[in-house]
């Protein structure tokens, strides 16, 4: 009846330590990540408009989306490419394929 007659079961019983807590907390992120990055490589389309339902070549895409067009392209974007391998034509889609 001293103090070293502990429960026997004591080491058995599942509670969960720092490093468990650590552990979930990284496989949730991954988990996460993993979610959040497949749903955005989804690329914007190509706009449904007038504009972008003739033009087909990328020195056209260019005058408008380069730097100093009216819309460039965002900072860090990929600087070559063929614009449609990422950025779908619009289903009326009616421009030559260049
Ligand atoms: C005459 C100018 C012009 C040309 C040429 C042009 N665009 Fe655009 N584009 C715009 C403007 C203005 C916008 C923003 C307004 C809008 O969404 O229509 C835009 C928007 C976009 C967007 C973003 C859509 C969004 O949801 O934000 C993409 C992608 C795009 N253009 C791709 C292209 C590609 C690829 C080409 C070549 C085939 C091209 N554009 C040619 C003017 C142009
Ligand atoms: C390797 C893939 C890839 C290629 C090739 C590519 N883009 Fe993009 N583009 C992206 C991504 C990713 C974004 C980020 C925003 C998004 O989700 O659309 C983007 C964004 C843009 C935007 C801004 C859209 C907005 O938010 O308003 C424009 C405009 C654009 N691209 C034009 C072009 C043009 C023009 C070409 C061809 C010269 C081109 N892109 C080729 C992947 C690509």
């Amino acid at each position: 009846m001293s103090g070293s007659n502990k429960q026997p079961d004591e080491k058995l019983t599942w509670k969960p330590g720092k490093r468990d807590l650590l552990f979930l907390a990284i496989v949730a992120a991954v988990v996460l990540i993993l979610t959040l990055g497949s749903s955005d490589r989804t690329t914007k389309p190509v706009p449904d408009d007038a504009i972008h339902r003739t033009v087909s070549s990328r020195a056209a895409c260019m005058v408008c989306h380069g730097k100093g067009g009216v819309h460039p392209q965002p900072k860090g974007h990929v600087r070559s490419g063929q614009c449609f391998q990422c950025h779908l034509q619009p289903k009326g889609w009616r421009g030559s394929v260049k």
